[in-house]
């Protein structure tokens, strides 16, 4: 039998990664959305481009998580993405709300699922969600890492003019300004960057990584990146439906690991059947662990808004 998916929120990025997974046939899939007839008539298109790409998985829209029920996998991308001025914390009480109940319907319908959080703030969403849902940490965890190391590659391949393929990197931390690109874990075709490429060079392509989101979201004005974003969700995806052991960057609730206690965070996982299996824990300089939990801090200060938020019922 072939999995199921469920794609919550069938805006930009949930549409987009619903298409991806239904060409590459990876699951039956479901979009939910509040709208009415949106997630309908998107899944409804989707599922006519079967014949063409050859795809004979089945794509249904609803309003409604029955049709959600029993998902192996439910990639929460509900909530109002970010307009030009806007930051990504600007979002958080109200995508707090939404990615609440979302999750409470997820786990009423899908009690043994594996949920990936996608909507902003990234970070203090996926500790909403975990929070909300009861599930054991392996069980819920967020996209954005593989989205920031993607743009990093991206601009280290083009600046280098090498393929993309041949760039190895990693960024930890929050989704954030000051998310951590680890130029000493950076590689092309196993030569070290720092080998490659000036300091001054370097320093510039993490700065436009860390400010990537941005750059998109200026240029198209109306909302988000998308296309990238999809692209690495699919990837989790992949990591999981086909027990892949990733080694990606995701973000968890780390529990001591690297320092960090009670907090949802970017770091390296092993991803497979059963989600994160293994959390990998790799040795920073005193700079680098510095930056990680400058960026943790970051995460925690939206973390204790939302807990204010909710225990004034607000
Ligand atoms: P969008 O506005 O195109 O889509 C959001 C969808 O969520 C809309 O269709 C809306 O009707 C739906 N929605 C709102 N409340 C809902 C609810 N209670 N239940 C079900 N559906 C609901 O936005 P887009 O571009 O798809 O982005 C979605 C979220 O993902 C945003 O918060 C955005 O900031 C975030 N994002 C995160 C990334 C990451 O790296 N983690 C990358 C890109 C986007
Ligand atoms: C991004 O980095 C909006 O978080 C989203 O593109």
């Amino acid at each position: 039998m072939r999995s199921k998916v469920t794609v919550v929120g069938a805006g930009n990025v949930g549409a987009t990664t619903a298409l991806r997974i239904q060409s590459l046939g990876y699951a039956d899939v479901v979009m939910v959305d509040v709208v009415e007839d949106l997630p309908q008539g998107k899944s409804l298109d989707m599922l006519e481009a079967g014949p063409v790409v050859g795809s004979d998985v089945q794509i249904t829209g609803s309003n409604d998580y029955a049709e959600s029920a029993d998902s192996d996998l439910v990639i929460i991308t509900a909530g109002i993405a970010r307009r030009p001025g806007m930051s990504r914390d600007d979002l958080l009480l109200t995508n707090m709300r939404i990615t609440s109940s979302v999750t409470q319907e997820v786990v009423k319908y899908s009690p043994n699922c594996i949920i990936i959080a996608v909507t902003n703030p990234l970070d203090a969403m996926v500790q909403n969600v975990y929070e909300t849902s009861g599930f054991p940490r392996n069980r819920v965890f967020g996209m954005a890492g593989i989205l920031d190391t993607a743009r990093y590659r991206t601009f280290i391949a083009q600046e280098l003019k090498v393929s993309v393929e041949d760039i190895q990197a990693l960024v930890l931390g929050g989704h954030g300004d000051d998310m951590v690109p680890l130029v000493r874990y950076t590689s092309v075709g196993g030569i070290p960057v720092t080998e490659l490429m000036a300091e001054e060079k370097i320093d510039q392509i993490v700065q436009r990584t860390r400010n990537g989101g941005g750059e998109i979201v200026a240029l198209l004005k109306e909302g988000s990146a998308y296309y990238a974003p999809s692209a690495a969700i699919t990837q989790m995806v992949e990591a999981v439906l086909l027990d892949k052991h990733r080694i990606l960057p995701c973000c968890t609730y780390l529990e001591g690991e690297f320092g960090i206690n009670g907090l949802c965070v970017g770091v390296p996982v092993k991803l497979g059947a059963s989600g994160i299996e293994q959390i990998m824990q790799i040795a920073l300089t005193d700079d680098e662990n510095k930056a990680l939990q400058s960026s943790a801090a970051s995460v925690q200060e939206l973390v204790d808004v939302m807990r204010e938020a909710k225990a004034s019922g607000s």
